[in-house]
């Protein structure tokens, strides 16, 4: 391995020396290459339609296998059950699943709980999924996100020139070159197909399954795809895609078709063999007829009902062929050696990959200005308006009660501005994040430890932002411990509204969420002990009380402005008497405790590893469950 990377080093430099021309083109196969054939049986896919409906079959007893080094594609007409085959195959959604998949060494039952989860995690390594719906972060450019990916899947193991390269070969192949520093989302739609290919590509995965990887491109672009593809498996990896429609031309492409109709398998072989088998058995293909448009047409029974037959003699040569495998990839062996050097890669380290996350978050987060800069805006003029509002309330005996206002107005405020984000926050991740998971290229742990070192900061800073104007324009007591004190409490409420967004984001709907979101800030809110007194509830809905979030941030924000041997506020000559101006009087009334302004940030600390943690769990099955 070692002697590997020092030939690489040597072969990097050499490339970019002056002698270019004399190189050849430089391939690196990661990890070294290894032929996967994908056999399945029996996949069966039932639905529940509802709670009490009969369950619906999508997939009736699937079985046969995909070779390494041919591009297979699984056609049939829309609704015929091709992108649920996809996901059954992928074990990319596994409910209703049942059968088995063999992929290379690793053999997957689906459908039987007891050992299905290590087999699934091994098989779903072997292989990846590139979706129908493109799922790119828009804010990067094409370079950066194939960065990314490099990053994560071939670590730092390689020498930097070596990796760039890697790059541009795979951004060649696919015909990206040019578009380097294109965003993602000024990408036209084939771009963006051909992006979410090159970013799998880079770590040579021996099993590639796309669905559509051709809808919305032109036929042009459909037959480049299409030829890249061919390509990429004669390389020695199993493609698998789906198709809708495709030409004559690109039908004969194909080295094998799956062609379903109605959850059956009507015909499983080569492309080039479909019109003379379809005759044997007495459908005659027209002349000058596409045979994959006539296929289509015999799958919608547009010539009578042959699809049970069909998907019958289809099972029958199904057992006879699995005896005679016919690898097209060994005309081209010779060929593929020639020149070019493999080397295994292991996968990077968790601790890297944690730091490829943190980056790609801190440019998320400054490239998103609604995230940061518009909302530091907002933080500060919303600091200034409420500072004016509440002006020097802080200071003044007559206006104690209105200076809590200001207190719970606070604490409402950065409460509510952090949740609602939060909840709408991971339903527009979790498409990437699903899709990147899921293609191994980080654990989940890895993603959240990075959101979260990266958000926490951001929060502290907002509660910061809006502190500043407005605890010195309300007139609250001019000493640094106070006001740290005060913004301590700020950005604990920050936190806590962030999680529970978080949680509230992974558990319901957006819409369900937003509301959800409005009704704790409301509830914590009623709780916290400013709008009715300890002192006025009843013992029941004081127990209720501690549920409340807020009732520890308000009594902590009280103390840190009014404990501490605060003197007597002034109280202003105009005024006879002010009821308010001695702060041990007040804290009597609310019933808080001066020493109570720590405890009460451990429990706000509490609450936040709490909530956190469940907010880990609650992401964890959305990304489980949701396709
Ligand atoms: N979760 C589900 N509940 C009910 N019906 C479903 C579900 N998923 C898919 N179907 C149905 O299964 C059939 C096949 O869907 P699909 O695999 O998406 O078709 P296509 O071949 O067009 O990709 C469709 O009729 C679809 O309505
Ligand atoms: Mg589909």
């Amino acid at each position: 391995m070692a002697s590997a990377l020092t030939m690489f080093t040597g072969l990097g430099r050499k490339i970019s020396g002056k002698d270019t021309q004399e190189c050849r083109t430089l391939q690196v196969d990661m990890p070294a290459r290894s032929s996967v054939d994908i056999e399945f049986n029996n996949i069966t896919l039932k639905v529940s339609e509802g709670l009490r409906s009969k369950k619906k079959t999508i997939l009736r007893s699937l079985s046969g296998l995909f070779r390494s080094g041919e591009l297979t594609a699984i056609m049939g007409p829309s609704g015929a059950g091709k992108s649920s085959l996809m996901n059954a195959l992928t074990a990319f959604s596994t409910t209703g699943v049942s059968g088995t998949i063999r992929a290379g060494d690793s053999v997957c039952e689906l459908g039987k709980r007891d050992r299905s989860l290590s087999s699934l995690k091994a098989y779903r390594k072997k292989s990846c999924y590139i979706l129908q719906d493109e799922r790119l972060n828009p804010l990067f450019t094409v370079k950066e996100l194939m960065r990314f990916a490099a990053d994560m899947k071939l670590g730092n193991t390689l020498p930097e020139k070596l990796k760039l390269s890697v790059i541009s070969e795979v951004l060649e192949t696919l015909g990206l070159t040019g578009s380097e520093n294109t965003r993602c989302g000024h990408l036209s739609g084939g771009q963006k197909k051909r992006l979410s290919i090159a970013v799998e590509l880079i770590d040579n995965p021996p099993v590639v399954f796309l669905d559509e990887p051709t809808t919305g491109l032109d036929s042009s672009t459909s037959v480049q795809c299409i030829e890249m593809l061919k390509k990429l498996a004669r390389g020695g990896r199993t493609i698998v895609c789906t198709i809708h429609q495709p030409t004559a031309s690109v039908y004969s492409m194909f080295d094998q078709v799956y062609i379903l109709a109605e959850g059956l398998c009507i015909y499983h072989g080569s492309s080039a063999n479909t019109v003379p088998y379809l005759a044997s058995i007495g459908l005659q293909c027209p002349k000058y007829h596409n045979p994959a448009d006539y296929i289509l047409e015999i799958a919608n029974g547009e010539y009578g009902k042959f699809n049970d037959v069909l998907a019958e003699r289809c099972t029958m040569q199904g057992k006879e062929q699995k005896s005679l495998p016919q690898p097209l990839v060994s005309a081209d062996k010779e060929e593929m050696s020639c020149g070019k050097i493999s080397i295994v890669i292991k996968p990077p380290h968790e601790l890297y990959k944690f730091g490829v996350l943190f980056r790609r978050c801190i440019i998320q987060q400054y490239r998103d200005w609604t995230v940061t800069h518009l909302k530091v805006l907002l933080h500060i003029a919303i600091g200034i308006m409420l500072g004016l509002l509440f002006e020097k309330a802080g200071n003044d005996g007559s206006k104690t009660i209105s200076n809590l206002g200001y207190l719970i107005v606070s604490i409402a405020y950065l409460c509510y501005t952090s949740l609602m984000p939060a909840v709408l926050r991971f339903p527009s991740e979790l498409l990437v994040l699903k899709k990147e998971n899921f293609n191994n290229w980080y654990n989940l742990k890895t993603y959240y430890a990075a959101v979260l070192v990266t958000g926490i900061p951001l929060q502290i800073w907002y509660s910061f932002v809006y502190s500043a104007p407005s605890y010195f324009l309300s007139g609250q007591p001019l000493e640094i411990s106070r006001f740290f004190m005060f913004v301590m409490v700020l950005a604990n409420v920050t936190l806590i509204a962030d999680a529970i967004g978080n949680v509230i984001g992974t558990c319901v709907n957006p819409i369900n969420g937003t509301f959800l979101g409005a009704i704790t800030t409301c509830a914590m809110i009623a709780f916290a002990g400013f709008l009715v007194l300890f002192a006025h509830m009843s013992p029941g809905m004081r127990t209720i009380s501690h549920v409340s979030f807020m009732r520890y941030a308000f009594e902590a924000i009280v103390l840190s402005v009014y404990s501490d041997g605060r003197q007597p506020l002034p109280c202003p000559e105009t005024k006879l008497y002010c009821h308010s101006r001695y702060p041990s009087e007040l804290l009597k009334q609310f019933s808080f405790s001066s020493e109570n302004y720590w405890p009460n940030i451990g429990v706000l600390l509490t609450e936040i590893v709490i909530i956190r943690i469940i907010a880990y769990f609650t992401l964890s099955r959305t990304v489980r469950t949701s396709n």
